[in-house]
């Protein structure tokens, strides 16, 4: 059987772990998809570089054209990070009929209309179940599992890194820096840790939870974002002894076309069940008019947990391709949102 061969645009955190699950679970992907899925070049910056994970040197380039540019390459999974040049190479690869999957939350925000447009165009697949609470398959629950309910808000813990901060420096009073250094060594940060601890990769999250749950182009400006930067270790011993746990908390709401997007760290009783969510773990309530209220758990971040949600999203690709549906799954936003004033 031809296999399905598959371009890697990175290999550290997420993408060892793409290459593992690919690996180790051969045979359920075959079962799955009815034919091998293949590796067969993989960019990195360095090829040089110790790694988490055994491949063949031979595999590694850091010409980007070796990998986007091959025409026997049917898929591109893109976990590299960055945005403008990424963008251009996700761009370029749709454009010779590629599918892609990415964990890109930061370019998914910002550019995925215009990714999905050409997408589209292209016949192509493009899929970001990883860029938003890691492990969770959270997107296609929202897409997919509630497609017939009119969702009215989602809320919840969807950054790891600040979660794991803030659940350390409470339950055992370690430092800010100690713990985001944990964090990091953990490979739950991003790169540059900033836009975790400052609310960013939150709000960009809750930014395309919005644009696919209220089916409105919700851009990042309209989130309102405050990080975990300025609380301190005594903010959070004495909201434990009044029985409050802070968490870092996305709220996305809507009335009728008004929406609402923040983010922001706030103050649980102990009892709400966002307070027992610790460590790098993710949890998003979904209410739906229909459905009633609904309560996604998992972790939110890490090589193995985000991987799965990589290589799901590859063996939803190869389903399409097999029954020739590739480009059709784009959720084309369409309904005017209105922001709602601080006032109202
Ligand atoms: P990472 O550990 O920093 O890995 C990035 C990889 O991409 C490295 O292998 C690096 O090569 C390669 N790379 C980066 N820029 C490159 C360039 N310009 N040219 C060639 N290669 C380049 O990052 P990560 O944690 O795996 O995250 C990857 C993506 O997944 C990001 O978009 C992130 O936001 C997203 N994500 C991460 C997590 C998580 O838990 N870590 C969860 C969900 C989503 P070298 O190895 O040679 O340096
Ligand atoms: N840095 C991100 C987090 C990775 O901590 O949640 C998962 O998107």
């Amino acid at each position: 059987e031809k296999p399905i061969l598959v371009g890697l645009l990175g290999l550290g955190t997420v993408g060892s772990g793409v290459v593992k699950i690919i690996e180790n679970h051969q045979e359920r992907l075959m079962h799955q998809v009815g034919c091998p899925v293949q590796i067969k070049k993989i960019l990195v910056r360095d090829i040089y570089k110790k790694r988490d994970v055994r491949v063949e040197p031979s595999l590694l380039t850091t010409n980007v054209t070796d990998v986007i540019d091959d025409p026997e390459i049917d898929v591109i999974i893109e976990v590299m990070g960055g945005i403008e040049e990424t963008r251009q190479y996700l761009l370029r690869a749709l454009r010779q009929g590629k599918h892609v999957v990415t964990a890109n939350k930061d370019l998914m925000a910002l550019y995925g209309s215009e990714l999905l447009a050409v997408a589209v165009e292209n016949h192509c697949d493009l899929f970001y179940e990883a860029s938003v609470a890691g492990g969770i398959p959270i997107l296609r629950s929202l897409v997919d599992g509630l497609a017939s309910d009119r969702i009215t808000k989602m809320m919840g813990i969807v950054n790891g890194t600040t979660n794991y901060i803030l659940t350390k420096m409470c339950k055992y009073g370690a430092s800010y820096e100690e713990v985001l250094a944990e964090a990091q060594a953990l490979g739950y940060a991003e790169a540059d840790p900033t836009a975790d601890v400052e609310g960013l990769d939150a709000a960009r999250k809750m930014a395309i939870l919005a644009r696919l749950g209220f089916s409105m182009n919700i851009d990042l400006d309209d989130v309102q974002v405050k990080g975990i930067t300025s609380i301190t270790e005594e903010d959070l011993n004495y909201s434990k002894r009044l029985g409050y746990t802070m968490k870092l908390i996305g709220i996305a709401k809507r009335d009728g076309n008004k929406v609402e997007v923040s983010v922001q760290p706030t103050l649980l009783p102990d009892s709400h069940p966002l307070a027992s969510v610790n460590d790098e773990y993710n949890a998003v309530y979904v209410y739906g008019e229909a459905v009633g209220e609904t309560m996604f758990y998992g972790p939110g971040a890490g090589s193995l947990p985000t991987a799965t949600a990589v290589v799901s999203d590859l063996v939803a690709v190869m389903k399409n391709m097999r029954l020739g549906v590739n480009g059709c799954n784009a959720v084309a936003p369409q309904y005017e949102k209105q922001l709602k004033s601080a006032s109202e």
